[in-house]
């Protein structure tokens, strides 16, 4: 039987204490997600294959329920902003909230029919994510963002149709502000 405990989140590093498991995505593991693999190239070769973002969790099977967070670092890769994957629920009626607790980004949603909505990112504020709308991170700030999420244990992860066909906007820096731009890529 699980048994009810407090779980201590620090805001800024993002540590999770006690957690389940944790992965990092180095930019390498972007590869096919940013627009621009020439420009990914060139990053790594210039400055090392850093890791692009961190997920800690706290998931027991036996519950519906898990959280955890993600650690975003900040920089651009041909000009396009540090990003997760991207994904949708593999489960149809599963939701998800993102409430940011540091650092600064935008949200990128996708819905399953192709409409585009973005939700800013900052301290206090929880986004919503409804089900059937994929959805990417996107650090746009000078320093790390850090984010708690709260998910269905079993919703899981659709991340090959996003790396397949792309999402329809990009969010690129453009004289030094945050744009949402068309992806070249969108098949
Ligand atoms: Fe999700």
């Amino acid at each position: 039987m699980l048994l009810p405990e407090g779980v201590a989140i620090d805001g800024a590093t993002g540590t999770v204490t006690p957690s389940t498991g944790r992965y990092e995505k180095r930019l390498s593991d972007l590869r096919g997600f940013f627009h621009d693999d020439a420009a990914l190239d060139r990053a790594i070769a210039t400055d090392g294959d850093r890791v692009a973002y961190e997920v800690i969790d706290y998931r027991h099977e036996d519950s519906d329920l898990s959280f955890g967070t993600t650690i975003m670092m900040p920089g651009t890769v041909g000009g396009e902003y540090i990003i997760t994957r991207g994904h949708f629920h593999l489960r149809k009626e599963c939701g998800e909230a993102y409430y940011t607790q540091s650092g600064e980004g935008l949200l990128l949603l996708e819905s399953r029919d192709g409409e585009v909505k973005t939700v800013e990112m900052k301290p206090g504020v929880c986004a919503f994510i409804p089900p059937e709308w994929a959805h990417r991170s996107i650090n746009t700030g000078k320093d790390k963002l850090v984010f708690v999420w709260f998910c269905a244990t079993d919703a899981g992860h659709d991340y090959g149709i996003i790396k397949d066909r792309g999402m329809r906007k990009l969010v690129v820096e453009r004289n030094g502000k945050p744009t949402l731009v068309d992806n070249p890529n969108h098949a």
